[in-house]
């Protein structure tokens, strides 16, 4: 609940009081920008009626008083009254201070290693997960949290991946297919189609935008090893700006190139940063692929001997076991995992039997659009 509210200097911004001792600023302009009005917001699909065009340049907070614990404020010149819930403010207060250093996430992102989740993989049951209730909730919340998840009690037939999908959203088709088969092949067009074990890596680095999620599936796995495993990108984009800073510097601060040109009539070609940051340093995106890394020309001769012992280090701490989570998929059973930040690895695997996974891409801003829309149903169901 609001306690007070001071209006500043010429009526350009106006400071907050909450009950519980916390305070926060706000511009006139960005107050009058997000007015909750129905001439302002559509009352129906919440979206702004006006553009900043139409907001006077020189908009300034005439009056603002405390009602009833929340905020009333008139702005000038248009003489325009607005009510902002004082709850409203405290979620989309912005004063605070710029973060301190770069690689932050957000809160909901946990990282983790071995020791932390080797025995606590997030899991959920296909048919539980299937009721759209609070399994798939906490399953799409893992994938959000983690970066990874499995998915028990598939069918083990063909195209069954794609009902994981239909869970959350919509395949994203690529060359490959709508999904793609994984398994040993004669002259196979990609090194995944053969049986030597993969270095832990994320897919498709060459497309831009990079598929965001990839569930890989079992449908038959009766071979000698074959694991799979996965490894948090983020927690070791962390390690290495801890150990050497300056690595971490150069592989978030140069551009890689990525390409695939393995089937006829392909040439996908992308160039983006081994590690991604946002503009305030927040860690978006770890692209790491030894198969697909092509010659890195964006680096400046003389910093090139150093980003490649910055390389050099990242992969050896992705090789790294104390990172590294390992299971081995039965029939009927799947992995998701957010590719901008989880790498996948597969060990070699030999013997009479067969390994058959199918896998296929998906898009995390509909997960997690998902996520965020079963979140708000149970909340209301629970107010
Ligand atoms: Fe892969």
């Amino acid at each position: 609940m609001l306690t007070e509210v001071v209006v500043g200097e010429e009526g350009r911004f106006l400071t907050l009081a909450w009950a519980n001792g916390s305070t926060a600023r706000f511009h006139a302009g960005w107050l009058r920008d997000n007015a909750l009005d129905d001439k302002t917001r559509s009352s129906g699909n919440g979206q702004r009626l006006i553009t900043v065009l139409d907001i006077p340049a020189d908009t300034r907070i005439g009056e603002a008083a405390v009602a009833g614990g929340d905020l009333s404020v008139q702005f000038l010149p248009e003489g325009k009254a607005v009510r902002f819930p004082s709850g409203w403010l405290a979620l989309h207060a912005y004063d605070r201070g710029a973060p301190a250093q770069a690689g932050w996430t957000d809160g909901g992102i946990e990282r983790w290693t071995r020791a932390t989740i080797q025995h606590a993989v997030p899991r959920a049951h296909f048919a539980a997960a299937s009721a759209q209730g609070a399994a798939l909730r906490d399953w799409l919340a893992a994938v959000h949290r983690y970066g990874f998840a499995v998915m028990d009690g598939l069918p083990a037939e063909s195209g069954a991946l794609i009902s994981i999908v239909d869970l959350f959203g919509y395949v994203r088709e690529t060359n490959y297919g709508r999904w793609f088969e994984v398994r040993a092949e004669v002259n196979p067009n990609n090194l995944a189609y053969t049986n030597l074990g993969l270095q832990a890596h994320t897919d498709n680095p060459y497309r831009d935008p990079v598929p965001t999620l990839q569930i890989l599936a079992c449908i038959e796995n009766t071979v000698e090893g074959g694991e799979s495993s996965v490894v948090d990108g983020f927690a070791v984009a962390a390690a290495l700006q801890d150990e050497y800073p300056e690595g971490f510097r150069l592989l978030s601060s140069r551009a890689a190139r990525f390409e695939y040109a393995g089937s006829a009539g392909v040439r996908l070609r992308s160039k983006r940063p081994m590690i991604e940051l946002g503009p305030d340093g927040e860690l978006i995106a770890v692209r790491f692929n030894n198969r697909s890394l092509a010659p890195v020309t964006d680096v400046p001769f003389d910093d090139m001997e150093a980003y490649y012992r910055a390389y050099r280090r990242f992969a050896e701490m992705i090789e790294d076991p104390s990172f590294e989570v390992t299971f081995k998929l039965e029939p009927g059973q799947a992995f998701i995992v957010d590719n901008t930040r989880v790498l996948h690895a597969r060990k070699a695997f030999s013997g009479t039997g067969k390994r058959w996974l199918q896998g296929c891409y998906a898009d995390r801003d509909g997960l997690l659009s998902t996520l965020a829309a079963l979140q708000k149903n149970f909340k209301e169901a629970a107010e």
